[in-house]
């Protein structure tokens, strides 16, 4: 399939699952990705929003990661990124969206990251994660050398996912060392996970990640083992699977 073909039925599942909870009352715990790879989703649920009536009063959001340091301010932050591509246009309360908070003293890190875990177990867990993958195997910012039961936690960045970022940062030297991201025990209490990747970039990590042996120098191989995963590719992505 391609790109476009793939979000639009993303998209579609994500507006089942928030109608059918909202019918019965219930709240949609999303988790949220970031980057290149979700665009396509996050314009076709916008034109679910003004063109069909899907409404995100009850949904209840949770992106993956933020750099550290970050203002939410900055043209790189993903509170931007978020507000731009999804936020800005549907009707999600705002008290119902959680980014994690590159502005804290690291003494406050901590004690943030567990509180941001916390919430998340209170309502229940995530109904639903959408991921992207970096060409490093990270999911979030879950680097090579996280553990499979880590937690919400400050990290340091791969010197190639600081490459991969340096074109929006104006050089690599500009790009934050550091990250706080969910952990991959975060990611995997999710009742539902779905990976994309699209392009040629990613057929080399992709191979690895779902063929691969599994282990923590390629994160995402951890997803081998959760039974409720389904990775989406376009069919460059998909290029060196066998
Ligand atoms: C973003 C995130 C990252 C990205 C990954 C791929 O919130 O958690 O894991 O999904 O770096 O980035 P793109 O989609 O830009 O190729």
């Amino acid at each position: 399939t391609s790109e476009m073909e793939a979000s639009t039925e993303v998209a579609a599942h994500i507006s089942r699952i928030i109608k059918k909870n909202s019918e019965s009352g219930k709240n949609t715990k999303l988790g949220l990705a970031t980057g290149s790879t979700p665009i396509l989703l996050y314009k076709e649920l916008v034109r679910l929003h003004k063109k069909e009536g899907l409404s995100f009063k009850n949904v209840i959001s949770f992106n993956l990661d933020e750099y550290y340091p970050m203002s939410p301010d900055a043209s790189q932050s993903y509170v931007k990124f978020m507000n731009e591509h999804l936020f800005d246009h549907v009707d999600i309360p705002e008290e119902n969206i959680h980014i994690p908070d590159g502005t804290l003293p690291k003494s406050k890190i901590h004690e943030y990251c567990l509180s941001y875990e916390q919430k998340i177990n209170e309502l229940g867990g995530l109904d639903l994660q959408i991921l992207g993958i970096g060409r490093t195997g990270h999911i979030g910012f879950n680097e090579p050398g996280s553990a499979p039961n880590s937690g919400t936690r400050l990290v340091n960045l791969d010197d190639l996912t600081r490459r991969d970022a340096s074109r929006e940062f104006g050089g690599k030297e500009n790009v934050p060392t550091k990250a706080i991201t969910m952990g991959i025990g975060t990611i995997f209490k999710a009742k539902e996970i779905i990976l994309m990747a699209w392009s040629k970039k990613k057929a080399s990590i992709i191979k690895k990640a779902v063929e691969g042996r599994v282990s923590g120098s390629v994160p995402a191989t951890y997803l081998q083992h959760a039974e409720n995963v389904e990775i989406i590719l376009d069919k460059a992505a998909a290029s060196e699977l066998t």
